[in-house]
């Protein structure tokens, strides 16, 4: 191999492995030392510090790395959702967004709300900064969008608020009895006939997939992998009752949207 071939090699494992050590630290890293703590617990308690950290958001939101770690099924996954809500009658109704997420799902979501005649779109998340950060990003839609501190399982809002409720990659970072309860607080929080959009992760089809995606869980997000089998979003829907579901699966099946109506 000739010398510049070896630097480049070196140099991208430099990158890949600090990559890694930022997120390790920002996210799994943190928690673990948050829970050798005094004081440890509290309703933010399994927060990442990349989602609490004003800087650390501004770092990390950066539409590329973003679709880069839903390996580029973001805009696919995004646009499902949207195409959904299009063909939804929102007309004076409401419209939730329960957690913000990076990327531009949130303008994206707030726009197909908008055009659809939502009189109102809500986004709750349990972090203000979130909340500050997402409104930096709907200048165009002042006066349209609502921004509530709150926590997706035990939700302030009265039942059936809401025509649609999106919910994006939030699941796999709850605690497992939380799991649960955030999905029944999205059934709580809709309208009759209401859709509930999920997005999360899902137990890939190719085994290699599946070793790898496993291999993610285990060192950075330990509490996605229970999706799989022992928490799978549409089997609590399902046992739940109440619920007509649909998923539709993407990339392998590494990806799942869950759009459930309530009956
Ligand atoms: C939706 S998840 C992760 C999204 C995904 N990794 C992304 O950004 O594309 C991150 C958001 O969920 C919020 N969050 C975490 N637990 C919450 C809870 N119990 N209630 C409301 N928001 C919560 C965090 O504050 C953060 O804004």
């Amino acid at each position: 191999m000739s010398p510049w071939m070896t630097n480049a090699a070196f140099a991208l494992f430099f990158v890949l492995a600090a990559t890694g050590l930022f997120f390790f630290v920002v996210t799994r890293g943190a928690l673990l030392m948050r829970g050798l703590s005094a004081g440890a617990g509290g309703d933010k308690s399994h927060v990442y510090p990349i989602y609490s950290n004003m800087r650390l958001i501004k770092l990390v939101d950066f539409q590329p790395i973003i679709s880069a770690i839903l390996l580029f099924q973001y805009k696919r996954l995004v646009s499902h959702i949207v195409a959904g809500l299009g063909r939804s009658d929102l007309e004076g109704k409401k419209v939730l967004i329960t957690s913000c997420a990076f990327g531009n799902v949130i303008p994206r979501v707030v726009d197909a709300a908008v055009r659809g005649g939502a009189e109102r779109v809500l986004i709750a998340d349990i972090i203000p900064n979130e909340l500050a950060h997402a409104r930096s990003k709907l200048g165009s839609f002042a006066g349209k969008v609502d921004y509530i501190e709150d926590n997706a399982t035990e939700m302030k809002h009265a039942e059936g608020a809401a025509a649609a409720n999106v919910i994006f990659f939030l699941l796999h970072e709850l605690p497992h009895d939380l799991k649960g309860q955030a999905l029944r607080e999205a059934g709580r929080m809709l309208a009759p006939g209401g859709k509930l959009y999920l997005a999360e992760f899902h137990r890939p089809e190719l085994w290699v997939l599946r070793a790898l995606s496993w291999t993610y869980f285990k060192v950075f997000e330990p509490l996605g992998l229970a999706l799989w089998d022992t928490h799978d979003p549409l089997d609590c829907l399902r046992d739940m009752g109440g619920w007509e579901c649909e998923r539709t699966t993407c990339f392998f099946g590494n990806f799942q949207i869950i759009t459930a109506t309530k009956r």
